[in-house]
């Protein structure tokens, strides 16, 4: 088991997928990703949320993600489920589920939480920049469904923050104002952020969105 942190680089790894083997930093190309393990397949919060991410593909695709799945479930098992997944929650699965009957990934992301369970993965979640270098991570129980408007959410963030040298407040949701990140100097702010910008402290300086 490794320790990932944010910033380090994401972890390579060959795994067989419902889309076949797949090496994953080949897989991510220039993309962004995400890395996302479920507890198990044939469970019920499980099939919502995987077709909750098959419907936001467009979303995803918008700003360069690829998502992936992970559970140690074999892929004949997968697959099955799948045809679950698209009947119940009314949609086709259009992204890879690994199958990670060895835990070889599993355990390279410390994705199993022996505390809550020694034999399944937690609902971890991992964004990772085209730089291949983590950007996020989030633990979930295995009883949580996961919040994918606020995946998005944290990417539109991330993205900002990559583009456009901005960071985002408290609450921040698409549209609102930004922060000007602390590195960017006084002097730059008029070519950097045509929109105008208000300094409400010297190191609170808020911006319209800029992208
Ligand atoms: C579920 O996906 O519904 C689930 C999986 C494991 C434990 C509890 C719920």
């Amino acid at each position: 088991m490794s320790t990932i942190r944010l910033g380090d680089e994401a972890p390579n790894f060959t795994a067989q997928s419902t889309e076949g083997e797949i090496n994953f930093h080949e897989w991510l190309g220039d993309s962004w990703g995400i890395l996302f393990s479920h507890p198990a397949d044939y469970t019920p919060v499980c099939t919502t949320e995987l077709g909750t991410v098959a419907k936001y593909k467009a979303e995803f695709d918008k700003r360069n993600v690829k998502v992936i799945a992970l559970s140690v479930d074999g892929i004949a098992s997968h697959k099955d489920w799948v045809k679950d997944i698209n009947e119940t929650q009314n949609t086709t699965v259009n992204f890879p589920i690994i199958a990670d009957e060895d835990r070889k990934v599993s355990m390279l992301y410390d994705m199993i939480h022996p505390n809550a369970n020694d034999q399944l993965t937690v609902r971890s979640v991992f964004v990772i920049g085209p730089d291949k270098k983590v950007k996020l991570i989030i633990v979930y129980p295995a009883s949580t469904g996961r919040n994918f408007d606020e995946l998005l959410r944290v990417i539109d963030s991330l993205q900002l923050t990559a583009y456009h040298k901005v960071a985002t407040p408290a609450n921040w949701k698409n549209g609102d104002d930004c922060v000007i990140s602390p590195s960017v100097t006084n002097e730059e702010i008029p070519a950097l952020f045509p929109k105008g910008h208000t300094e409400i402290k010297p190191y609170l300086r808020m911006t319209p969105q800029p992208n």
